[in-house]
């Protein structure tokens, strides 16, 4: 894992936004794996004001609500769209995220998980992480090796997510997510994480055991991960002082 600290959230972002402009510039047909809440905001704003070429892209976005037509005002399909799609020139066709009104749901991951790999696979997947350490919605004790899946939020989710709805009691329940062994798949990942109420999850991620309980530990697996934080959700780590060193002085080829 590299693990890239800035003193801001704007600065991380950037980092990422520099990465991903570099992926499609060199790959213009790439496949990207996109995320949605809040944490990911900044860089679809950079990455709009980059004026790249999605023309080529294919998107798969990690999840979406149970329940929630694609219109509805905080579906991940609304999101995405009002966030990232309508200011750029991607193809409707190239877009995917998880039907949250499937009747089958079993048979739209199955699906979902063709789909993906007939595009080749995700090149770059971008996360963020819930305060318990969930990836997607892959929460603590999903299987480190799930696939695309119906999943029930935790309290504690839910909770975190009634911010969006207005109240709690609005916040659906269920949701369609890409599963561990799915993001794993990804040649690239890209984590990010702003404030201090990631840092318990972020330290845990980045230093703890490699456990289902903390479900994006998984990471520490993957060979390609670079783990995008401000000072605050640093803040727990142990090794800061390491990673600092690592990254200012990275060789000249090795920059972002
Ligand atoms: C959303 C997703 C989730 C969020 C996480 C953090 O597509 O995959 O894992 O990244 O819940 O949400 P925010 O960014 O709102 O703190």
């Amino acid at each position: 894992m590299e693990i890239i600290i800035q003193p801001s959230a704007e600065a991380a972002t950037s980092v990422a936004a520099r990465i991903i402009a570099k992926l499609l510039r060199a790959k213009p047909a790439a496949v990207l794996g996109l995320a949605t809440g809040s944490t990911p905001l900044l860089l679809y704003r950079g990455l709009i004001a980059m004026k790249l070429d999605w023309r080529k892209v294919t998107t798969f976005n990690l999840d979406e609500y149970v329940g929630l037509p694609p219109e509805h005002e905080q579906s991940y399909h609304s999101f995405m769209w009002e966030n990232l799609f309508r200011h750029v020139n991607i193809a409707k066709k190239n877009v995917h995220i998880p039907d949250g009104m499937s009747r089958n749901i079993a048979t739209f991951c199955t699906q979902y998980e063709a789909k993906i790999r007939s595009a080749g696979g995700i090149d770059l997947q971008v996360l963020g992480i819930g305060t318990d350490g969930h990836i997607g919605f892959n929460e603590p004790t999903s299987s480190l090796s799930s696939r695309t899946r119906l999943k029930t939020l935790t309290r504690q989710t839910h909770r975190d997510n009634a911010r969006f709805f207005g109240s709690a009691d609005k916040v659906p329940h269920h949701v369609i997510t890409m599963g561990l062994g799915t993001i794993l798949e990804a040649r690239e990942i890209i984590l990010l994480a702003f404030g201090a109420k990631k840092a318990r999850a972020i330290a845990a991620t980045v230093e703890g055991p490699l456990s289902a309980i903390n479900p994006a530990s998984v990471l520490q697996w993957h060979p390609q991960v670079k783990v995008c934080l401000d000072a605050a959700a640093a803040k727990k780590l142990k090794r800061a002082d390491y990673y600092h060193w690592v990254y200012a002085n990275k060789p000249d080829w090795q920059q972002y």
